[in-house]
């Protein structure tokens, strides 16, 4: 398996990982917001070329009163640089065997490298629902004190170190 930066030429006719929105997003949207410069995509391929994941990046801003409290403190008032990583999923067929943290490891890596060329300090997600939000908290990202519905925040070095553990372990 690899990863790769979404075309047209990936057939995503059948990718289906069991919310009809994330589905729906890659097949109508993905591309036409890449061509855009709305967001990338990523598509995880199974050899020899089934798109089996995908998630999508875009850069942000946020104001330190956003972020969960111990963020918050010491920085500027003003817009702090961030990579969203705005959605990320696994077909049904492929989920629970780890590529949902594979991939995340590679979005964590692809937004270190964003981070270093236009200093983003935050890696944020959007859970789309109770699920998700349970397995972005495995990540260690944070709810913003009462918005427990809402984006959840890790700072992009803590992000960082935790890839670097996973890899020594393996
Ligand atoms: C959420 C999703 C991406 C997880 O992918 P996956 O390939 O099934 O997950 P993995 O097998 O890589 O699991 C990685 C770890 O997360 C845990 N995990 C997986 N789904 C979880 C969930 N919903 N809640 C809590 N933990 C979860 C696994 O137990 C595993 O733990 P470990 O590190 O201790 O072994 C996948 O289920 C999915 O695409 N769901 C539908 C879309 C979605 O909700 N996307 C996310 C937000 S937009």
């Amino acid at each position: 398996m690899h990863v790769e930066r979404l075309s047209p030429a990936h057939d995503l006719a059948r990718f289906c990982c069991g919310n009809k929105t994330l589905d729906d997003w890659l097949r109508h949207h993905g591309w036409e917001n890449d061509r855009r410069d709305l967001s990338r995509s990523y598509v995880l391929i199974d050899e020899p070329a089934t798109v089996v994941g995908y998630y999508s990046l875009t850069m942000g801003g946020v104001r330190k009163d956003r972020l969960p409290k111990r963020y918050g403190r010491g920085l500027p008032n003003y817009d702090i640089g961030m990579v969203l990583i705005a959605r990320l999923a696994i077909s049904s067929s492929h989920q629970g065997q780890g590529l949902g943290r594979d991939l995340m490891i590679d979005a964590i890596k692809r937004s270190e490298r964003a981070g270093a060329n236009a200093a983003a300090r935050f890696l944020a997600v959007d859970p789309i629902d109770d699920a998700a939000r349970a397995f972005y908290q495995r990540f260690g990202f944070r709810n913003i004190g009462g918005d427990p519905g809402g984006r959840m925040y890790l700072r992009l070095d803590e992000a960082t170190a935790l890839v670097d553990q996973r890899g020594e372990r393996r």
